[in-house]
């Protein structure tokens, strides 16, 4: 039998010049992407689509029309695309509103994301476009036991710094002591068999590191005093926090909730773009670059008898253009105050759903000394205080310089924070992190900070809804106002995610498409 090679194979039937993707895969040449390739029958009928925003969900939608052979037209007010999904670099710049430009004087080589900066391993379709578009990623460590738990307060073990490991481990111990006892005490016996009780006290042992009388006396798992080594070096561990002071220092409270473990989207393995999360957008941009007007801040959307009117203003003053279908991304706040003749349940819909208030500053430290002296590598120390968290990063490990992620909070630290200027943001996560760590002041370089709620064309961090709102403002924008259609992250159940952009997208693209083979 004659043998033909693969390549030989693949040029033979075509396949080398287009389509070769999905005849690579079927060949078992190329592992498969975690989601699919978008597939789409029929053709563009010559339509054309503006599409309004280039951040994720724009471009996506572009990208994939694009491939159908639709005209496409992308507004983007910014001198940038990739809306939200944004890394700042040396001379990246933001907007907020009613403040001075603020441009970031960090080193070459360095940045951090101000916008997304974890890709959970569940969002396939992410991961999909990482692959589509050769977009390197890399396991974004958002899980850290050696990060810290940090309360400020009145107890015993408020205003200090604690390993992470030592608070999961004591209250996992006590509060498998507790059960212990109370099912010791047959005070569970109506629930469980005499059986299932043993089975269950096994389990609790284990879990909380109790020992043979059942009683919960610290283990390695929270760590040494003095770590093992060579010879006669043992290692010592250290005793337990007491139940009481960890409970009156506050580490009980929400803020110090096992977050990371338990939060569907939080559990690792995380990834992240190689190089920042704008990678990605940079990866859509190149393909769909040739479409986007920057600088073009759209005025009104208008639906016309068979169409779309759009207006937009630029250096060189007012348009106007008109296209078959539009895809509305604009965030809701921003785009409440753009003029458009939707129905009055969308107009109120626009008007209505709250989006998250939310910061970030990102500190430059001329040493990465949560590496060197403290063997933080990645992941998040947890506060009560206005900071709420600091990120240490995923790359460079072992690197010389650095970027923190000093704060990043959410609604009322959010907002106080955001009403600061930028020096006094500055200092506020310098004062509290130094409570932390010590070596702020003297490793400290710069700082670039962001108040998405305050940041012009954003105004929010993401979409917000109550159970009630899902039925109804959230409804209304989930159809399309006549030729006007809604996507972004607000028009998922995916919140906060760039898997929501481009699960919208792709919703939002096969409407559209199906609109038009059935015209
Ligand atoms: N997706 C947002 C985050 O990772 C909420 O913090």
């Amino acid at each position: 039998m004659k043998t033909v090679s693969r390549r030989k194979f693949l040029s033979h039937t075509g396949m080398l010049a287009g389509g070769i993707y999905p005849a690579m895969l079927a060949m078992g040449m190329l592992r498969k992407a975690p989601a699919s390739p978008f597939q789409l029958d029929g053709d563009a009928k010559g339509k054309h689509v503006i599409i309004l925003g280039a951040g994720l969900a724009g471009m996506a939608s572009a990208y994939e029309l694009m491939k159908k052979g639709y005209q496409c037209t992308i507004l983007e007010a910014r001198e940038r695309a990739g809306g939200r999904c944004w890394s700042v670099r040396k001379g990246s710049v933001n907007q907020e509103m009613g403040r001075p430009l603020q441009t970031a004087g960090l080193d070459d080589g360095l940045y951090f994301n101000a916008g997304p900066s974890r890709i959970p391993h569940h969002h396939q379709l992410t991961l999909h476009y990482c692959k589509e578009l050769n977009v390197p990623v890399e396991i974004y460590n958002n899980v850290n036991e050696a990060a810290y738990y940090f309360s400020e307060g009145k107890g015993s073990l408020s205003n200090k710094k604690i390993r992470a490991r030592e608070i999961h481990n004591d209250r996992r111990g006590y509060m498998s002591e507790l059960l212990v006892k109370a099912i010791d005490q047959k005070q569970l016996d109506a629930a469980m068999t005499k059986e299932d009780a043993q089975k269950v006290i096994e389990y609790l042992r284990a879990e909380g590191g109790l020992d043979i009388d059942k009683l919960y006396k610290a283990s390695a798992r929270r760590g040494y005093m003095e770590e093992p080594g060579a010879g006669e070096k043992v290692g010592r561990i250290a005793d337990p926090y007491k139940l009481h002071d960890i409970i009156a220092s506050g580490l009980m409270d929400p803020d110090f909730y096992n977050v990371a473990e338990y939060t569907y989207e939080l559990q690792m393995t995380m990834f992240q773009a190689r190089g920042g999360m704008d990678m990605i957008a940079k990866a859509f941009e190149k393909q769909v670059g040739q479409f986007i007007k920057y600088h073009a801040e759209v005025s009104s959307i208008k639906n016309t008898d068979a169409g779309v009117s759009i207006s937009y203003k630029d250096s060189t003053g007012e348009h106007k253009i008109d296209g078959d279908l539009c895809i509305c991304t604009i965030p809701l706040p921003v785009l409440s105050n753009i003029d458009h003749n939707f129905s009055s349940d969308v107009s109120r819909a626009i008007d209505y759903v709250s989006y998250i208030q939310t910061g970030k500053i990102g500190l430059q430290f001329k040493r990465r000394f949560w590496e060197e002296d403290e063997q933080v590598y990645g992941g998040i120390t947890h506060t009560n205080n206005e900071l709420t968290q600091i990120f240490y990063p995923s790359y460079d490990y072992l690197g010389k310089k650095g970027i923190l992620i000093g704060y990043y909070n959410f609604n009322d630290k959010a907002k106080r924070t955001g009403e600061l200027s930028f020096k006094e943001r500055e200092q506020l996560a310098m004062e509290k992190g130094a409570l932390i760590h010590g070596q702020y002041p003297k490793e400290f370089e710069n700082s670039f900070s962001i108040s998405w709620h305050k940041t012009k064309y954003s105004l929010g961090g993401w979409a917000l809804y109550s159970a009630e709102e899902r039925q109804t403002v959230y409804k209304a924008l989930l159809e399309p106002d006549k030729q006007v259609y809604f996507a972004g992250e607000h028009l998922t159940y995916l919140n906060a995610w760039m898997a929501g952009a481009f699960e919208s997208a792709r919703s939002v693209v096969e409407a559209v498409h199906k609109r038009v083979q059935a015209a």
